[in-house]
């Protein structure tokens, strides 16, 4: 496996590649990696000649009241799951390097950014998709792949590549869960023994979303309910439920089409979100 830190090497290395005619898988993480970025990395393995991961805490998807500075890390635990899962290159660049003095341009992004993750943490997903365009055009990816576990992520980078025309191929992978059902996620780790176990909460609200849609149930008895397992298993402070339409992430009125029952709910000091697309 061959590591870059330096953004300008590694556009080198992935412009001779594509000249030669050959194919690049990418899966971009924060590092800490787990199962659920191992099963991205799985995806993109036989769809490419070469898998590009990167590692990058992006800072400019954290507020000044994010967790960025205790973002967990493991750069040698990391190394040694990518060399495992037969990647090719690792690309380790650095704050300094993505944005030096004079960086000033940065996306937006229109509606699809309003709800969800995007009311409780303004400008996080400017800072996703200025990130991944960047990352995009140094790693110069025919596909990457995203988890679904980020659905709002994954439609905002979905429209971002629409919109402005990538040469890129963008595929997901489903949310992968521990065995009692709590999706995987980066920030587990910083459950203690007993918000991991009101954690658990997010999926069996989900579960029984699903039952409950499939028996007839309406949006408004549907949230409610989903409100109501979320506080009766815990203490948890509910950040948000919500029932959107979903591709366009717009609300919905009535079961009529695929929704998206997104949630995203405080356990002590960490957030943690999870979803379940419900199709009437
Ligand atoms: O999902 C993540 O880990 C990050 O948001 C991403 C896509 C790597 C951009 O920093």
């Amino acid at each position: 496996m061959r590591r870059f830190e330096d953004p300008a090497a590694l556009q080198a290395w992935a412009r001779d590649v594509r000249a030669r005619g050959e194919t690049i898988g990418f899966v971009p993480t924060m590092g800490y990696l787990h199962a659920g970025h191992l099963s991205l990395m799985r995806i993109a393995r036989p769809r490419c000649d070469h898998l590009v991961v990167s590692i990058f805490v992006n800072p400019l998807q954290f507020a000044p009241t994010d967790d960025l500075g205790r973002y967990p890390r493991d750069e040698a635990g990391d190394a040694a799951k990518c060399t495992a899962e037969g990647v090719d290159v690792l690309f380790f660049p650095t704050p300094a390097t993505m944005y030096p003095p004079g960086f000033q341009t940065h996306l937006t992004v229109g509606p699809l950014a309003a709800p969800l993750c995007g009311t409780s943490r303004a400008g996080h997903f400017e800072g996703v998709v200025t990130v991944v365009l960047k990352l995009f055009n140094l790693v110069q990816p025919t596909v990457a792949v995203f988890g679904e576990k980020d659905y709002q992520q994954l439609a905002v980078i979905r429209r971002m590549v629409r919109d402005f025309n990538l040469a890129v191929e963008v595929a997901s992978g489903p949310t992968v869960r521990e065995a009692d059902g709590l999706a995987m996620s980066s920030r587990n780790a910083y459950l203690d023994p007993e918000q991991r176990t009101q954690a658990l909460s997010l999926h069996r609200a989900l579960d029984e979303a699903e039952q409950a849609v499939a028996a007839g149930t309406d949006p408004a008895t549907l949230i409610a309910r989903t409100r109501a397992i979320l506080r009766e298993q815990s203490p948890a402070e509910i950040d948000y439920v919500d029932l959107l339409d979903a591709t366009e992430l717009t609300p919905v009125t009535a079961l009529d089409r695929p929704v998206v029952l997104a949630v995203a709910v405080h356990f002590g000091g960490t957030r943690l979100i999870d979803n379940r697309v419900l199709r009437p």
